[in-house]
């Protein structure tokens, strides 16, 4: 009985429709779309932290206005994710404490330092326009919730990424020392940026089944190199050097070659021995704990609202 549903529901992929919360879903689709969606929103609200680090020391009020903006949105990007995760039937508590606890994962990205105001300006134009290389494929995703979750997101990326960018243009055409920052910041995050579009493909546990599907509509290593290709025309404009020798246009192919990826410093990340993944689920745990009163009184208040109600 489930093959004959089974069969049914890949009909259904196999013909574009979209898969909504209370149709049959084989426990291996909910469960990939659980741990995906999920570790996305993780991803947002962690990345909220070495954004945040530069809000009160922005150099104008413009630049402070715009990052206020994109940390709020990140929060909102967050809070889209875990409803749709919820959709799957695991309930949000249960999603976070399973980030608290260091069992469930977040974009390696978000574990390095933010030295100076040019990594807000290289985050902006580098990671968000890697998210954005990575979320728009998602809009086209077989499950529902979470590609409509990923539309609304990719309208505020892009404003992400341009405030980025011309964080990156004035510092670039500024002084020297301006300039020597932003050229840091691009060595800084340049790499980083190319792991976060996960392993390559031949190490991809997922993307077979997550391609099958049709939650992956391109590969790691396709959106990675799609990233390159669309990101060095952006650094030659910049005057900037992407800290990579090996990067070299490729004719035949119509694609810039870059060089070996560190997966080593990936693997590292990921198990938890990045620069900073200590301080940033130290400071997920603390805000989680200082923020249990708030969870504690709209409880109480939920009740009382229930109790009123019934009575
Ligand atoms: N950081 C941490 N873990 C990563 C990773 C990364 N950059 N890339 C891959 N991994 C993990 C996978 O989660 C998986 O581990 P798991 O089984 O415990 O979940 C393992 O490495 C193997 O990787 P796969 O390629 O097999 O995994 P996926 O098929 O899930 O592909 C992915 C990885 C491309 C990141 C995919 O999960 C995805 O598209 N996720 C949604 C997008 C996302 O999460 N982006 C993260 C950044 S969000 C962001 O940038 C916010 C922006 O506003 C700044």
């Amino acid at each position: 009985e489930d093959a004959d549903k089974s069969a049914r529901f890949e009909a259904r992929v196999a013909n574009e429709e979209r898969i909504e919360p209370n149709d049959w879903m084989p426990a291996a689709y909910r469960k990939t779309l659980t741990r995906q969606i999920s570790q996305h929103a993780h991803s947002e609200i962690v990345g909220m932290l070495p954004e945040g680090n530069w809000i009160t020391r922005a150099p104008t009020l413009r630049r402070k206005a715009a990052l206020l903006a994109k940390v709020q949105d990140e929060c909102g990007h967050g809070l889209y994710l875990y409803a749709a995760a919820e959709t799957l039937g695991t309930s949000r508590e249960e999603l976070v404490d399973q980030m608290l606890s260091g069992k469930a994962k977040y974009s390696s990205i978000f574990n390095y330092p933010t030295l100076t105001w040019a990594d807000i300006g290289a985050i902006g134009w580098l990671v968000d326009g890697a998210a954005i290389m990575n979320q728009i494929p998602l809009c086209r995703c077989s499950y529902g919730p979470y590609a409509r979750a990923m539309i609304r997101v990719c309208k505020e990326e892009s404003f992400h990424q341009r405030q980025g960018y011309e964080i990156m243009v004035t510092l670039s055409h500024g002084t020297p020392e301006q300039k020597a920052m932003a050229q840091s910041a691009l060595d800084r995050w340049w790499w980083q940026c190319l792991m976060m579009f996960g392993p390559p493909d031949g190490e991809s546990q997922h993307s077979d089944q997550s391609t099958r599907w049709k939650i992956k509509r391109f590969s790691n290593d396709e959106l990675r190199q799609k990233f390159v290709d669309a990101t060095v025309p952006q650094s030659d404009y910049l005057g900037l050097k992407i800290p990579d020798a090996d990067l070299k246009w490729n004719a035949t192919t119509g694609h810039w070659d870059y060089g070996a990826i560190d997966w080593q410093e990936f693997q590292d990340v990921l198990a938890g021995n990045g620069p900073c993944n200590r301080d940033r689920l130290a400071a997920r745990r603390k805000a989680h704990d200082d923020g249990a009163w708030v969870r504690e009184a709209a409880t109480a208040y939920a009740e009382k609202q229930r109790a009123r109600r019934a009575a």
